[in-house]
């Protein structure tokens, strides 16, 4: 039989069948090989007689999503069909985050789960037993002592009929009653009663996550094998109030089921590969008190760390100081400056895939003080001298171990594609990932990002989506990319 190697095909013909597979909806790998054995041979000579060239620009995503609210979502290659037909139960606990969950059950049946909701008293408070079982089309359970005939389900049925069950908001009181096995009434009764995965969201003032008590409680609960999501640190309910306690938002609770969902031999596209991921800002040191940073949070590269692991990669996640916790499957070093971030990543050498998406400093005081700095009377700002940081990833693409895909983010506010091009070829990038971070976008810090793809072969604009999105999104095209290099057939 004959054997072609993808690898070796001319950039047009590649860049022909990359086109080919994304109208499709197929991998590169499927698509070759419907071409050349000739299965289903009236759809392969239609489609592929291109009538006009496709834009760079107007690829349809390999695996894409639309939400009733004309959002576009990415459905990872590994966990595309996890919600199809799933049973989640949801609890809603007694805090004034309970009205996401309205969001949240219209998402998941978006995705096709099936969503039967539990609220405790206190929920009812927040949100009414009626919007909650509009929204979920079924009723609400509420009562340990339920004697209505026709919705007879006990607690046993309840928790058992689910694939998994789902708290949010878990409030700090919710918590504790898990942590300490009390079943009073039915959502404590379900949780205690539950053979099936349990992921909750907590939400809660920071003082409250923060006491002893809940601490406790979720090292408990963790050794339990309960799993979390959040909480996020932001802005609370209650004015001027702000911290950690916010309840993670619903994409990200969506995400974590979606993760939760997928059986442990759900396909590894990416093991075998080895990843290097920055992400965060750095602190530049200039006194003991005082440092030079900038507001990127980190949430694109954790999220892209994460991405990666569950599609196998080995992930080496170098982060700087960011308020998030380590992604489940990577392996974390923290560092604060551009220098510890270099020196880790130089020691996580070598590594198939280099993903640079830490904002990190340009420059840094050329000395650190030991003591803080001192105002002195009438004599107006000190200056700070500064020297250039050295820069990672232009490193990493002159290095005699480049990572065979090395990417790199392009964060600007002013003629984002110009620059972008540049950085591609200053740096020996193959892609750079290019977003507005202009003040009124509210990417830094935020939930959602809006990027194009730029590589020596175009520029692709995706939709508006969350970061846990884009991280989906720039996977699929990894997997692709290493498909198209490794594909014989
Ligand atoms: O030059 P600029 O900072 O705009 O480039 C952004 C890209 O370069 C990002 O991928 C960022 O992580 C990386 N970078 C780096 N080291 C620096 C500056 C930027 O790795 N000192």
């Amino acid at each position: 039989m004959a054997s072609i190697t993808i690898r070796n095909l001319d950039e047009a013909a590649k860049q022909a069948l990359r086109e080919r597979a994304a109208q499709n909806g197929r991998s590169m790998e499927e698509e070759a090989r419907l071409l050349l054995g000739g299965i289903n041979s009236d759809q392969t000579s239609t489609n592929y007689q291109r009538d006009k060239p496709i834009s760079p620009t107007s690829y349809a995503p390999l695996n894409r999503m639309n939400t009733s609210d004309g959002e576009t979502i990415a459905i990872s290659k590994v966990n595309s069909k996890a919600f199809a037909s799933k049973r989640i139960l949801l609890i809603i606990g007694g805090g004034i985050a309970a009205y996401k969950c309205l969001d949240l059950i219209r998402r998941l049946r978006e995705r096709g789960a099936t969503v039967r909701p539990v609220m405790t008293k206190a929920a009812q408070e927040f949100v009414t037993p009626l919007s909650v079982s509009a929204i979920a089309n079924d009723k609400v359970f509420s009562d340990l002592f339920d004697r209505d005939d026709e919705h007879d389900i006990g607690h046993i049925r309840l928790s058992r009929e689910a694939d998994l069950i789902v708290v949010a908001p878990a409030t700090a009181d919710l918590m504790a009653k898990m942590a300490q096995g009390h079943a009073n009434d039915l959502a404590s009764t379900v949780l205690m009663a539950t053979d099936k995965p349990v992921l909750i969201a907590p939400a809660m003032n920071p003082a409250m996550w923060s006491h002893p008590a809940t601490q406790r409680n979720l090292q408990t609960l963790q050794s339990d094998g309960i799993q979390f999501i959040g909480p996020n640190a932001g802005e609370m309910a209650e004015s001027g109030e702000a911290g950690l306690g916010r309840m993670a938002e619903p994409m990200e609770i969506v995400h974590a089921i979606g993760h939760l969902l997928v059986p442990d031999d759900a396909p590894k596209p990416l093991a075998g590969k080895r990843a290097i991921i920055t992400s965060g800002p750095t602190h530049e040191p200039i006194d003991p008190v005082r440092y030079i940073a900038n507001r990127s949070s980190g949430k694109q590269g954790h999220a892209i760390a994460e991405a990666l692991g569950r599609a196998g990669a080995e992930v080496i996640l170098v982060s700087g100081p960011v308020e998030l916790p380590d992604p489940q499957h990577a392996e974390t070093f923290h560092v604060q400056t551009a220098r510890e971030m270099q020196s880790a990543v130089e020691k996580a050498l070598p590594a198939d895939i280099a993903i640079m998406v830490a904002a990190v400093a340009d420059w840094r005081s050329v000395t650190e003080a030991d003591e803080k700095m001192k105002k002195e009377n009438g004599k107006g700002p000190s200056s700070l001298k500064l020297t250039e940081n050295p820069d990672i990833l232009k490193g990493l693409g002159h290095h005699a171990k480049r990572p065979s895909l090395l990417i790199g983010f392009a964060a600007e506010t002013q003629e984002l594609e110009k620059h972008a091009k540049a950085k591609l070829k200053r740096k020996n990038a193959d892609w750079i990932i290019a977003n507005d971070v202009s003040p009124e976008g509210g990417v830094m810090g935020g939930d959602k990002n809006t990027v194009k793809r730029i590589t020596s072969s175009g520029i692709e604009s995706w939709p508006k989506m969350n970061k846990a999105d884009v991280a989906e999104r720039l996977v699929n095209e990894i997997i692709s990319h290493f498909e198209v290099e490794t594909l014989e057939v």
